[in-house]
């Protein structure tokens, strides 16, 4: 066991804080990184966190935690209704994983419904704000320490 969670936010997280707050709150992706961090610590666990805006750096991400993870937590952003690829690489490397989203995705637009994650995550975290990420990992946790 790595007692290592790695944490990945996709396009537009990077604007956390400032992005829509009517839809996704005033948490910066800063906050969300040390509220996942401290939950992690406090179950003995660390939290490596990646943001990209480019799908490739994010494949290759969760490829790079095949080594050194013991499980994933990612909010996969507007990637979520459209990748296969992002699909193909969680599957790749088996890792298990969470799914989150900030804002309920279900009461929003209809092309947000749909995600080619959630079919093989863990578990989804959709609409529980930032706090979604802590409920996550420490879900995460759980699964890989059972
Ligand atoms: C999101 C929901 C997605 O539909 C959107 O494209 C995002 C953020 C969320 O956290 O609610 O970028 O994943």
């Amino acid at each position: 066991m790595n007692k290592r969670i790695l944490l990945v936010n996709g396009p537009n997280l990077n604007l956390l804080g400032t992005r829509e707050p009517a839809t996704y709150g005033h948490d910066t992706l800063d906050d969300v990184v040390a509220l996942a961090s401290r939950a992690a610590g406090e179950l003995g666990f660390e939290v490596r966190a990646v943001q990209s805006n480019h799908e490739g750096e994010l494949i290759d991400a969760i490829h790079a935690a095949r080594e050194d993870c013991d499980a994933v937590v990612i909010n996969p952003g507007a990637f979520t209704h459209t990748s296969i690829a992002l699909r193909d690489a969680l599957s790749g490397v088996a890792l298990p994983f969470a799914e989150v989203h900030i804002s309920n995705v279900h009461a929003r637009e209809e092309f947000r419904h749909h995600s080619y994650l959630s079919g093989i995550a863990s578990c989804v975290f959709v609409g529980a704000g930032t706090r979604g990420y802590e409920f996550a990992v420490r879900r995460m946790i759980e699964v890989v320490s059972a």
